[in-house]
């Protein structure tokens, strides 16, 4: 049974607030500790200036890697990852499912295998590699094959591609993927490049607006620059 999740509305940006401000962290599951664990609070000890200074190559604000930590912690399903690179965030998510003794696990996906391999081999290195799989695929090529296997997860983190086509591509699909009252996470969301009309390989911000089914979804809270959905409960008598 998942715990009662909190919102936070008030926290949504119009196209022209993204990148003016980063909303903090704030808790989505009511854990009662001002941070879930000591790997929890090490991330916000890493970070300078909002930024985390990880021990992999890779972006994340500070409020980025709180979220995706709590988020893997409480899982109620196993945890599925667009957008590899050399596997910071999957060293997150693999140290929170480790932390919290899950029987669940990653898998995250890559457009290039030498990034799937890479990945791979810095979480063996970090004493990881019980807690991820890497594959490699295309994004919505990848989503389009879960969903025909049936397959359905507790968090969803989308960190892949930032164009426009590819992210309501992957919303598109998520309906079918996300167990119901799980989260899924879309970094690079609150990014002013999205809303500049030079920058045309970037369009994560309208992309989720446009292709997120609001009828499953609804939205969570804006942490960094991360936004946060949540997969609507079922109501009494639906099936999943
Ligand atoms: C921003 S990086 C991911 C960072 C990673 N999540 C982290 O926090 O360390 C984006 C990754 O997505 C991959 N990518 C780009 N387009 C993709 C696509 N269409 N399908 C799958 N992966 C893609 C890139 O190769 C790149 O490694």
């Amino acid at each position: 049974m998942t715990p009662a999740t909190r919102l936070h509305p008030d926290t949504w940006l119009t196209a022209d607030q993204l990148g003016q401000v980063y909303p903090p962290y704030r808790k989505t599951f009511p854990f009662e500790t001002d941070m879930i664990d000591d790997a929890h609070e090490a991330l916000r000890a890493a970070s300078v200036n909002g930024m985390l200074r990880g021990n992999l190559k890779g972006s994340l604000r500070e409020a980025d890697a709180l979220k995706i930590y709590e988020l893997a912690y409480f899982s109620p399903g196993p945890i599925l990852e667009l957008g590899t690179y050399h596997g910071l965030s999957a060293s997150i998510i693999a140290t929170a499912l480790k932390n919290a003794q899950s029987p669940f696990t990653l898998t995250s996906v890559d457009l290039h295998k030498e990034l799937s391999d890479l990945a791979a081999r810095n979480l063996k290195s970090l004493g990881l590699e019980a807690y991820a799989t890497f594959d490699t695929s295309d994004g919505t090529a990848y989503l389009d094959r879960l969903a025909a296997e049936g397959r359905t997860f507790g968090f969803v983190f989308i960190d892949h591609s930032h164009q426009y086509g590819h992210v309501q591509a992957a919303c598109e699909r998520l309906a079918d993927l996300v167990m119901p009252s799980a989260f899924v996470l879309f970094h690079d969301f609150n990014d002013p490049r999205n809303s500049d009309p030079a920058e045309t390989e970037y369009g994560v911000y309208q992309g989720v607006i446009d292709g997120i089914e609001t009828t499953a979804f609804e939205f969570a809270g804006i942490y960094g620059c991360t936004a946060l959905y949540r997969r609507r409960p079922l109501r009494e008598g639906q099936r999943y």
